[in-house]
């Protein structure tokens, strides 16, 4: 956008709130509609995701009960311990394309005896050395699982084998977990790997990418299947929230195919599914080459980047926008009341490999200022669309594409990814209100033409007597003075943080943590209604108004 269709947009947004000027360098604006709510903001809005893949397993969350590296019940406590200051988001395990692979009786009974199994991702893994990467030993199963979850405070969201394991297979899975102590042969099992109490299992995926990898299934076929995985499972203290398996970012189809096959047995199957997850990763950087289109072909460097691969990226994450509001509008044709939500499962970046921190590392990335703007502004997105997404589980937590966390060995870093999820973790339990963003679009260079993303972009909720408002400006080099004002109360003091660095491609090793992390950031005195603050350039930042 030129300026003065910036001065257009935001005459027009000024007349639309009334609001005084304060400051004549201001290149932009922010209102906050207090009084507009959009829906609750859940910590499940900052859930993870744990598969058997690559490092994150094995290395990232288990070390092993007897391990030198610090654990409680073999599970790393260094990530525990980070674990626990983040909001208590569900987590996704033990995939994706694993989950389809997997069968859960293999992670119980003696850990020594169990079986050493052939991992989904294993070809992919053709020239490392064996490990429990290649070859599963099956010594992190359910129990462990479920006891990680609780040693963090978060809920487990267990993904169930639809292709290569029967229905019956599901149920007695869902009993292992959730039959009361004593009543079932399977409740005894799971007494012998260490926890008589139920787990309490509420969220159950019916397959993972049942149009892929998880049996390569018509929509219309996925439907029927869900159908009869879900038709009878046996019901104990705990609800069952069942997730649907959804389509691959923009294919509409897949919802379209589903929602009607399912309903053809009447509206009444709406019931039955609790979400429909949604996957989209931020990958793409063939900027519209069909001859770069590839998966393999088409993806970038994760430390190495120029200013264009750096917007380019941005942009596709913001895709998650769009594809909210299209597979929403698509759900609605079948579900008019929307009791249906959309579950993020999958989202994050996917670079290509090269910057692992470890061989056996399959997928494994470096994280950089570019991943904290992703996750602000991916974030932001989802608080926008409380009111249709119910969870989104970052991919994924340990070793692993968009990972909060890097660990080898006794070695343990947090990532600029991390730091954002800390920075919003102050949105969990409020009430997301619209928000209205007006400032300069942004143009840049592509190979073949010119590109152009929003100058500044966020969310804002409302919490007892406090508005947290976050905001990312993708600028590389601009910084961006706007006037913020809180519609509908008054506002006292106001206090920020912010995560920044001069270099957009900062990021934090095990020599050296602390290069991003969150710092205070000055804010000055509110002045009739109206905030006047200066955001940096690549950077993600968190204001709170104090109401009075
Ligand atoms: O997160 C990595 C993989 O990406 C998952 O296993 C799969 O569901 C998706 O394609």
């Amino acid at each position: 956008m030129e300026r003065r269709d910036f001065l257009r947009m935001a005459a027009a947004t000024a007349a639309l709130v009334a609001a005084p000027r304060t400051s004549r360098a201001a290149t932009a604006r922010v209102d906050v509609l207090i009084n507009e709510p959009m829906g609750p903001i859940t910590a499940d809005f900052y859930g993870h995701f744990v598969e058997h893949l690559g490092g994150v397993v094995y290395d990232g969350v288990w070390v092993g009960e007897n391990s030198k590296i610090p654990n409680t019940n073999g599970i790393r406590q260094a990530l525990i311990d980070a674990m626990r200051k983040l909001p208590k988001g569900a987590i996704r395990w033990p995939g994706g394309c694993f989950a389809d692979s997997y069968d859960w009786r293999d992670g119980t009974g003696p850990r020594d005896a169990r079986p050493r199994r052939t991992n989904f991702w294993a070809g992919n893994m053709r020239n490392q050395p064996p490990s429990p990467s290649k070859y599963d030993p099956n010594h992190f199963g359910s129990v462990d699982f479920a006891r990680f979850c609780r040693l963090v405070g978060s809920e487990p969201y267990f993904a169930a084998n639809l292709r290569s394991l029967p229905a019956r297979d599901f149920y007695q899975w869902v009993e292992y977990c959730n039959s009361p102590a004593g009543t079932t042969a399977l409740a005894d099992l799971r007494g012998r790997d260490g926890e008589k109490d139920p787990l309490k299992v509420r969220y159950w995926g019916v397959g993972n990418e049942s149009w892929g990898c998880g049996g390569d299934f018509t929509a219309e076929e996925y439907a029927v299947e869900f159908r009869r995985f879900t038709s009878w499972v046996p019901g104990f203290d705990t609800r069952l929230s069942y997730i649907a398996s959804g389509p691959s970012s923009g294919e509409l189809e897949w919802t379209r195919g589903f929602f009607s096959k399912l309903t053809e047995k009447g509206a009444g199957m709406l019931s039955r599914v609790y979400g429909l997850a949604l996957h989209h990763y931020t990958e793409n950087l063939s900027f519209g080459d069909p001859s770069k289109s590839g998966w393999d072909v088409r993806k970038g460097s994760a430390i190495e980047f120029s200013p264009t691969e750096w917007y380019e990226i941005l942009k596709e994450a913001d895709r998650m926008d769009a594809l909210i509001n299209t597979h929403w509008t698509v759900m609605g044709e079948f579900d008019r009341q929307h009791r249906v939500k959309l579950i993020v499962d999958e989202w994050g970046t996917w670079y290509k490999a090269g910057t692992e921190i470890h061989p056996n590392h399959l997928l494994g990335q470096q994280n950089t200022m570019r991943d904290a703007l992703v996750a602000g502004l991916t974030l932001d997105t989802f608080h926008r669309h409380a009111d249709k997404v119910a969870m989104a589980n970052i991919a994924q937590l340990v070793n692993c594409l968009q990972s909060p966390f890097l660990a080898d060995g006794d070695k343990f870093v947090t990532t600029p990814t991390y730091h954002v999820f800390d920075l919003y973790g102050a949105h969990v339990g409020g009430q997301a209100v619209r928000t209205l963003f007006s400032a300069p679009t942004i143009g840049y260079e592509r190979p073949n033409g010119k590109g152009s993303l929003w100058g500044l972009n966020g969310s804002a909720s409302v919490k007892d007597k406090t508005v947290t408002l976050t905001v990312t400006n993708p600028h590389v080099t601009e910084p961006q003075e706007v006037e913020i004002a809180v519609r509908g109360a008054a506002s006292g003091p106001v206090k920020g943080a912010q995560i920044s660095a001069p270099d957009i491609h900062a990021h934090n090793t095990f020599a050296q943590p602390g290069v991003v992390g969150i710092k205070d950031a000055t804010v000055a005195a509110v002045q009739n209604g109206v905030l006047v603050h200066r955001f940096p350039p690549a950077s993600v930042t968190r204001l709170q108004f104090a109401l009075t």
